[in-house]
């Protein structure tokens, strides 16, 4: 299910070809998320004035708000080359021995989903960071010895969805370590009429509106939505992007007016029918839904906290009154502690 879910942050395949060709490549064309881009600006300016490479970057944020977009702009910002590549691929520490000697020197290393890394690739990590060192052992046993084999300089940018995830060692060796926000309702307005110019798709203002109303703050939510709108302008009407088109557009995606789709609503529900609103575990949300666990953390659950229909409590979720009047329910009446229905909060 979750594959199919347009609203998802997580990356799909059909992204790939439409970011490639909607990924801004310079700082200056990023939208949004002001702050990290203003500490950026500073430190590469201030690493390219010191002729050395940037510091080693972690991002990290809910899946979609580009932190794979701003590791490229990092490199092209410092004239290197990226290398690309994922925690969850790098199985064995010879693997990332082979990456990192092949770098050159100052190019940045991005590993995706650094919390996936397996505990002896990461070992091989910790000097490479600190001393752009790599420690090989020969031989096993008494007669083992350790050579150090010196590596290029590298700026190494780790991209996560779960900073809690992460080791502390590994977490503690990056020397910048940035969050990304979800994007205010505005920024993705200008994101999606970039994005709108570079597909030559014809959009209003109200069009513009629309869709970035129901994107979740999401970019990459914003970009998809904007593409099923332009097919249904296109089979549907005059090709141009109105209120109306796209209000049509995504009611027949099922995407309510301010972007939840029917897994949120399943979520909701199930918390709200089954668990009286809550406090109730993750897990056994997952299990009432038939998701896992994780993935209602990493991708439905990150947008529902960030609007206020859940929060997370010692003892589970809990939905609140805003989801609630959302979902044009009646407050709802918990039992109290002496077992009467007690109004919401
Ligand atoms: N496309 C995806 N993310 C973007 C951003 N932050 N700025 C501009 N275009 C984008």
């Amino acid at each position: 299910m979750t594959t199919d879910r347009i609203l998802a942050g997580a990356h799909k395949e059909e992204d790939d070809v439409l970011e490639t060709s909607l990924r801004p490549r310079r700082l200056d064309d990023y939208i949004g998320q002001e702050k990290v881009k203003d500490n950026l600006r500073i430190a590469v300016a201030a690493a390219q004035q010191r002729g050395e490479p940037l510091d080693h970057v972690l991002l990290y944020g809910p899946p979609g708000l580009g932190k794979t977009t701003l590791a490229n702009i990092i490199a092209s910002e410092m004239g290197v080359s990226i290398r690309t590549t994922s925690g969850p691929a790098i199985e064995r520490p010879g693997d990332l021995a082979a990456i990192l000697t092949n770098l050159q020197q100052d190019d940045v290393l991005f590993i995706d989903e650094v919390h996936r890394l397996a505990r002896a690739v990461e070992e091989i990590l910790y000097p490479a960071m600190e001393d752009y060192a790599l420690d090989l052992v020969l031989g096993k046993g008494p007669g083992a010895r350790s050579v150090r084999l010196a590596l290029p300089t590298f700026t190494l940018i780790g991209a996560t969805t779960r900073y809690a995830m992460m080791s502390p060692p590994l977490r503690d060796r990056f020397g910048a370590v940035y969050r990304l926000d979800f994007y205010e309702t505005a920024a993705i307005s200008q994101i999606v009429e970039r994005s709108a110019r570079i597909l030559e798709v014809e959009l209003d203002e109200g069009g513009r509106d629309e869709i970035a109303r129901r994107s979740r703050g999401t970019p990459r939510v914003a970009n998809r939505l904007l593409r099923r709108v332009r097919d249904f302008a296109q089979v549907m009407a005059d090709g141009a992007i109105t209120v109306e088109v796209a209000r049509e557009a995504l009611a027949r995606l099922e995407i309510d007016a301010i972007g939840l789709d029917e897994v949120d609503h399943k979520v909701l529900r199930t918390i709200i029918d089954k668990f009286n609103g809550g406090p109730v575990g993750l897990d056994t949300i997952a299990a009432a839904i038939s998701e896992e666990a994780d993935t209602i953390m990493d991708v439905y659950e990150p947008y529902l906290l960030q609007i206020g229909f859940i929060q997370r409590t010692p003892r589970g979720r809990v939905v609140t009154r805003g989801a609630y009047e959302h979902l044009g329910l009646p407050p709802h009446g918990r039992p109290s502690a002496a077992g009467q229905p007690a109004l919401w909060d």
